[in-house]
């Protein structure tokens, strides 16, 4: 027996409140790696779970009238159903540190480190950071505050156990240089460093005068620190203790996501935890960016946390997974917003690859009778063949690094590359001049790009890559990665066209029917020529007076000197300016509009004004400019 599993696991969450998009951020990352190894066709241990003890939830259950458990146990299930079961977490193990599982290995571990002399009783004076659950001492301290969050801390003096990290401060020290792979990225592995270097004081590990944990076996009122007992989950979700062949193929985790405020955690106490039981340290502890909402940390504690169930409701799971894993470079920290995910469904899942497979199953049926065409051996055309065979090599590399986000922008680059191959080929002239045989060769480049662009995305998406399938006309769901590889055979397949892959979404996260739909991103075929521009004419105007339009709340009607005369411009930013904001500024007009009626009144062009999402800025010239100056 040996390692023979791939185990990933995710922090074990704090059920002191509902999870936030944050949580769902680490968890469905951990989830996509996972589904991607088993593509790889590797035997998967994905473990998440549960954080339930400590000070923290004690005194949130008091405040809520509970016991801890009765105050624990319904925000746990609803973390299980509905909130990982509606974002696809395919957990192989959920782990609670309240079931009796874990408290048997969390004793043990205590005992077996306290025979060894590793724990021994001490006295701590110092302070605590209650939200952190974390240790300081006074030197730490960055204005009498916690150094990791800026909350106040308590102060702390009472008997403890002590964990020896000073004695395994060299030992960790020399682990981490001969092992680059073991922290990431390189940036927080400097980090530690710098840290361990400072000096490694004795962990405290036991608290009294609190209930609300697992009690020192030997010694009752007392009760293990929360990060100790936390941080041996990972051990009893490999089954360390109780089933030695679940562990022994098991341990070492491979990889293990985790927030970087957590790092420090996991790479000074939990690989000195695991060198003094003598056990092999994980492989990769990863530590990811923030989600921040402006320029804060999207959390409960700030009032900004985002609730994931919303977004899946409005959204549905395949946008909302996409633009978690797509937008920020896993590692990074990164502005979450709502424009920003529908700015992503839009395009990429809308927009490129839904009409990708809308126009190529279109031409396959108009063209083919709907009959996928196989192969033909005498094309010598490798445009798409070369492009997947590409991308097929970058994605693995990326994926190997966990930059999940590099190996989606892969993807969506062969996406466009099959867009632009359409515009290249141009398969309606083929059709028309009767070349068939470049026809049929140009439509299954095309049928089979977007079957392995199915294959690819399967470790992140949940129901597209079905759906993509349907309409090709495969039946089967994808079971192993290398099927995204060029080259099927599509013998006697037939087209099933069905409904757009994704509707477009409006600014009011409603979907939207594809006649109104907004106009998709600027994309290069969508560039236009300078003469195009130059017949717009836009000028600088002062506005000399602006009223509300009556009976319309968005609208303002302005009077707009042009250098020559004055016009009237119906505008509908009134829900951003009020009148008096506008008087005397400069703005930029198309002076050269057809007029129009609104609202009765006829306006006689329009301004230049930018806006995403709810907020919109009337565009103005940096420096005043003469009025009716051109403006191109
Ligand atoms: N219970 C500890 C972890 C113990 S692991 C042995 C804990 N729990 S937590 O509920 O606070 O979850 C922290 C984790 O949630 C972070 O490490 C990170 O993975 C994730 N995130 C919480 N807020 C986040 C963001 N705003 N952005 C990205 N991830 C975030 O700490």
């Amino acid at each position: 027996m040996g390692k023979e599993v791939w185990y990933i696991t995710t922090p074990i969450y704090y059920p002191s409140d509902n999870l936030h998009v944050g949580h769902a951020y680490t968890t469905v990352a951990a989830d996509a790696l996972a589904r991607y190894h088993r593509l790889l066709g590797e035997k998967v241990l994905f473990v998440t779970g549960t954080d339930e003890h400590g000070q923290k939830i004690e005194r949130k259950a008091s405040e809520a009238q509970k016991t801890p458990q009765a105050f624990v146990d319904p925000i746990v299930a609803f973390i299980q159903d509905p909130l990982w079961k509606r974002l696809g977490i395919s957990y192989d193990d959920f782990i609670r540190t309240t079931q009796p599982r874990h408290e048997r290995v969390v004793q043990e571990i205590f005992q077996r480190l306290l025979d060894k002399g590793d724990i021994y009783k001490g006295v701590y004076e110092g302070w605590y950071c209650l939200p952190d659950e974390s240790y300081w001492t006074e030197s730490k301290l960055v204005d009498g505050h916690c150094p990791d969050c800026g909350r106040p801390v308590e102060r702390v003096r009472q008997e403890s156990y002590f964990f020896r990290l000073s004695r395994y401060q060299a030992p960790l020290r020399e682990y981490i240089l001969s092992h680059p792979d073991f922290i990431q990225p390189v940036s927080r592995r400097n980090e530690m460093l710098n840290f361990i270097d400072a000096g490694l004081e004795d962990l405290s590990v036991s608290r009294t005068g609190i209930r609300w944990g697992i009690p020192v076996p030997s010694d009752p009122e007392h009760v293990i620190y929360v990060w100790f007992d936390a941080l041996t989950n990972y051990l009893t979700a490999s089954g360390y203790l109780q089933d030695t062949n679940r562990f022994e193929t098991a341990w070492p985790p491979n990889v293990q996501l985790v927030g970087k405020e957590i790092v420090r955690f996991h790479t000074v106490i939990w690989p000195i935890m695991l060198m003094a039981l003598d056990l092999p340290i994980p492989e990769r502890v990863f530590g990811h960016g923030w989600l921040l909402i402006g320029q804060a940390k999207m959390g409960k504690s700030l009032g900004n946390a985002v609730d994931p169930i919303e977004l899946l409701d409005r959204y549905g799971v395949d946008p909302v997974r996409y633009y978690l894993l797509r937008e920020v470079p896993f590692g990074a920290d990164g502005s979450y917003t709502e424009e920003a995910l529908i700015l992503r469904t839009n395009v990429d899942l809308a927009n490129d690859l839904g009409n990708l497979l809308s126009r190529t199953t279109a031409m396959i049926n108009r063209f083919l009778d709907g009959q996928v065409p196989t192969l033909n051996a005498g094309s010598d055309d490798r445009v798409l063949a070369g492009e997947a065979a590409q991308v097929y090599r970058e994605f693995q590399e990326a994926m190997d690094q966990l930059l999940i986000s590099d190996a989606l922008t892969a993807i969506f680059r062969l996406v466009r590359r099959a867009n632009k191959y359409i515009e290249e080929q141009k398969p309606w002239d083929l059709a028309k001049t009767g070349q068939t045989e470049k026809l049929a060769n140009v439509l299954y480049g095309l049928w089979e790009t977007l079957r392995i662009v199915s294959v690819l995305l399967t470790p992140f998406l949940l129901d597209t890559p079905d759906r993509i399938r349907q309409q090709l006309g495969l039946d089967a769901p994808v079971t192993n990665i290398k099927e995204a590889i060029f080259g099927y055979e599509p013998q006697g397949l037939g087209i099933r066209r069905g409904d757009a892959l994704f509707p477009r979404i409006d600014k009011a996260g409603e979907a939207v029917s594809e006649e109104s739909a907004p106009a998709p991103a600027v994309v290069e075929d969508n560039w236009v020529d300078i003469a195009d521009f130059q017949k717009l004419e836009f000028r600088v105007g002062t506005v000399r007076a602006a009223e509300p339009v009556k009976g319309a709340d968005r609208l303002l009607q302005l009077t707009v000197f042009d250098g020559v005369r004055e016009r009237t411009i119906v505008s509908g930013i009134r829900q951003h300016y009020q009148p008096d904001d506008l008087v005397g500024k400069q703005v930029v007009l198309v002076a050269n509009l057809k007029p129009a009626k609104l609202r009765g009144i006829v306006s006689e062009g329009m301004l230049l004004a930018g806006s995403q999402g709810d907020v919109l800025s009337v565009v103005t010239p940096l420096s005043p400019l003469p009025d009716g100056a051109r403006v191109k």
